[in-house]
């Protein structure tokens, strides 16, 4: 089933709900920024001390969603290409296939953001100096662990990141804006009775996500061009930050 059209779209759908998801308990999570250092750091401590079977088990499960999307994604527009070659003319054929191209190719940048984040904030090979800070503040039980809260506030403090993140969240609301209610369509879930307001609250979701994550870069910028005092930005952080 999963090799036919109908059965790669569910596919699509489906890995698509499962990043839907992802992207909110993970925006939701890292507002936890606003309330200081030790309740982020406490959150991403717990996060990495869960047991190695669970931890990995749902990095996998979300690797195989972005996989699964991109492929069956991929699969999708050049099957849709080869079986209306000659019907471009078509008004509503010409809108869906601008959607496609549009969800290819903002789908293509975020993949490469994706790629980029992991480098930054979780690999850490961008700049290897973040994985050696170290902090007491949110450990459990006194020992060292590692200071999310100044590795994020470190890598905000280089504007052209800021500035890349902004631009990549503005590129996976336009993503989800469409992907949301194309999701629910693909699963039999959008009657024409609420096929408007499905859109509605696609785009309301796809405002939030893009609000909630990239509040976080641009409090940091205003913080840095002296607006407002948020965060407890340190002479250490920023020293690490100019390197
Ligand atoms: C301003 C926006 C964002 C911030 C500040 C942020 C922050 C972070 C941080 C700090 C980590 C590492 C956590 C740790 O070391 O404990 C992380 C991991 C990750 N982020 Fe983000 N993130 C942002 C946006 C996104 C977006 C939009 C996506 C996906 C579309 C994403 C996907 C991931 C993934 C897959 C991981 C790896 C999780 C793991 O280690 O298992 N992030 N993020």
């Amino acid at each position: 089933m999963f090799t036919s059209s109908i059965g790669k779209k569910y596919l699509m759908a489906l890995s698509g709900l499962v990043l839907i998801g992802f992207v909110f308990v993970h925006m939701a999570g890292n507002l936890q920024i606003l309330m200081g250092q030790e309740k982020i750091n406490a959150y991403a401590h717990a996060l990495q001390s869960l047991p190695l079977p669970i931890l990995w088990g749902s990095r996998l499960f979300l690797l195989a969603a972005v996989i699964i999307h991109a492929i069956t994604a991929y699969q999708l527009v050049k099957e849709n290409r080869r079986a209306r070659p000659n019907q471009n003319y078509i008004e509503t054929t010409k809108r869906a296939g601008l959607a496609s191209l549009r969800m290819g190719l903002t789908g293509s940048i975020l993949l490469a953001f994706i790629v980029f984040h992991l480098l930054h904030f979780t690999i850490r090979t961008i700049y290897p100096e973040y994985s050696e800070m170290m902090t007491v503040v949110g450990s459990p039980d006194s020992n060292e662990i590692h200071d999310v809260y100044s590795m994020v506030l470190a890598g905000f403090q280089h504007t052209w990141i800021s500035v890349f993140y902004i631009v990549a969240m503005f590129l996976l609301c336009g993503h989800l804006a469409h992907g949301v209610s194309s999701a629910f369509q693909s699963l039999g879930f959008r009657s024409e009775n609420w096929r408007g307001k499905l859109e509605l609250t696609a785009k309301a979701y796809a405002w939030l996500i893009f609000t909630g994550f990239s509040i976080v870069p641009l409090l940091v910028l205003a913080q840095n061009w002296g607006i407002i005092t948020i965060f407890d930005i340190t002479a250490s952080t920023e020293t690490l930050a100019s390197n």
